[in-house]
């Protein structure tokens, strides 16, 4: 039997029954358009909700797996599978299962950070394509890693970074391109989010329905924390270096990565800046509550200010999101980029809000309204998988973008210093103490080996 007949026939519910899925795969829509066969690896509530979204719009687009280390959390994906598209695919705890599985051809991956870099890695050499979600690496070493299995095992590797997928940032890209806003000689990105004071619980017992070990994965053995993981919600992990960049992996990263994109996707700074500290609430979380960085690029310098601190600016409403006729009020915007050349400025939005150009005395020259395109970077690699070409958010510019994270980072943990950056070989210039982050550390057998 064909494994893509396979899906076609039957999916497993976890009950034990057999699903038809005649609905889920009409006649109507073989051909040209061949089934895809999924599976989610980490099903919280950002992959649960945009890999569903994915098969409702898609007929011939299925889940056959469900794959988390927390049963509650498999569970409600499934509920949420069963309503929304009319069948319970099955759960499974490890994600081997899903690379052992012949029947599935692509994987989106969703956990937290510091399991996006190994999944992914696994996933390219058992031959499957991959959604994985922002920020795709913890450290500069894997996610070069991740470039090499993707290009070695020629994989579609899409990052999640959906801003990619924005018509309004091709634009925004083709103005700079032509040179009406001069030349360009500074970039600042910000994402000023608000929050309040993180405090640190005591450890616990590992609760029922959860494979800690598993989770954890290539980090370093602590005990469980609800603090760290939530049976429920999202929980801490973002707080802590083990698991994440913090808010500036989390959301900044977009930020600088729209920036980079626009820019014509500039190669590695030479040097970096980065403060950061827990200066506004005193919050007890390891990675910090607000950070400024500046990045020294060939011939401009971007700076980025990120952080929970700035409670007052607002996140670009949600009407504004999807319309095409306003745009966000730039100067309270809490996720913009403002890109200055020599005769002109642009305001460009992270959430949809499309771009503006100002010249002299607030003169408006240019402009285009934007979507927010989270879906249209989901349905890009669905294209791509059928198509073999390369995803709008290609590995190797997400592994460009996360190095402005990593370096952000590694300035402010090795002092709140300025570091030069060798980007040839993807090292700090002469500085024992900042390498040192260039590679996380892996435990017992969640290693990516220096040959993917
Ligand atoms: N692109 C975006 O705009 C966007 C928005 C939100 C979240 N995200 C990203 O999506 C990812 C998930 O976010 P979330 O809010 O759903 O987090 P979450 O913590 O709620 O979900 C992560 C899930 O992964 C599971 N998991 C952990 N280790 C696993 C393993 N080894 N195998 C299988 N499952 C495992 C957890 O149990 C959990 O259910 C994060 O990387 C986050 O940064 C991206």
């Amino acid at each position: 039997m064909k494994r893509r007949d396979f899906i076609g026939r039957t999916i497993i519910g976890a009950s034990g029954l057999t699903l038809g899925t005649s609905g889920l795969f009409p006649a109507s829509s073989m051909g040209a358009n061949d089934k895809i066969v999924l599976a989610i690896i980490g099903s919280g509530s950002r992959g649960t909700s945009t890999i569903i979204n994915t098969c409702k719009v898609n007929s011939n687009v299925g889940i056959k797996t469900v794959c988390d280390v927390n049963d509650l959390k498999a569970a409600r994906a499934i509920g949420l599978i069963e309503k929304e598209l009319g069948y319970r695919p099955p759960h499974v705890r490890n994600m081997v299962a899903v690379f052992d599985d012949k029947d599935i051809d692509a994987v989106w991956i969703s956990t937290p950070e510091h399991w996006h870099a190994l999944a992914t890695i696994w996933a390219c050499q058992a031959g499957k394509d991959v959604y994985v979600e922002k920020t795709p690496s913890l450290s500069i070493w894997e996610g070069r890693k991740m470039v090499e299995a993707a290009e070695k095992y020629k994989r579609i590797v899409q990052i999640g970074f959906q801003n990619r997928s924005a018509q309004y940032g091709s634009t925004a890209r083709d103005y700079i391109k032509s040179r009406r806003l001069g030349k360009i000689v500074h970039v600042k990105s910000y994402n000023m989010l608000g929050g309040g004071r993180w405090v640190a619980q005591p450890d616990a017992e590992i609760p029922e329905g959860l494979d800690w070990d598993a989770w954890l994965g290539p980090a370093p053995y602590r005990p469980y924390n609800p603090g760290v993981h939530s049976m429920t919600d999202r929980g801490g992990w973002g707080n802590y270096w083990a698991f994440s960049g913090g808010t500036l992996a989390d959301d900044a990263s977009h930020v600088m990565d729209l920036a980079r994109m626009v820019l014509g996707d500039p190669g590695h700074p030479k040097s970096v800046y980065g403060w950061g500290g827990n200066h506004a609430w005193g919050s007890e979380r390891e990675t910090p509550e607000f950070q400024s960085i500046t990045y020294e690029f060939d011939d401009f310098a971007m700076t980025c200010e990120s952080g929970n601190a700035t409670n007052y600016m607002i996140k670009t409403p949600g009407e504004i999101r999807f319309s095409d006729s306003q745009f966000p009020d730039w100067k309270q915007n809490a996720t913009r980029t403002e890109i200055y050349g020599t005769e002109g400025m642009m305001y460009l939005g992270r959430h949809g809000g499309g771009w503006q150009v100002l010249g002299n005395n607030g003169e408006v020259l240019a402009q285009e309204y934007g979507i927010f395109p989270d879906k249209r970077h989901q349905q890009n690699f669905i294209d791509c998988i059928r198509s073999r070409k390369q995803p709008n958010g290609h590995v190797e510019q997400g592994h460009l973008s996360a190095t402005l994270v990593h370096l952000g980072n590694i300035a402010h943990r090795v002092g709140n210093k300025q570091l030069l950056f060798d980007g040839k070989n993807e090292r700090l210039i002469d500085n024992d103490d900042a390498n040192q982050f260039i590679k996380t550390s892996y435990r017992g057998k969640y290693r990516i080996p220096e040959k993917v």
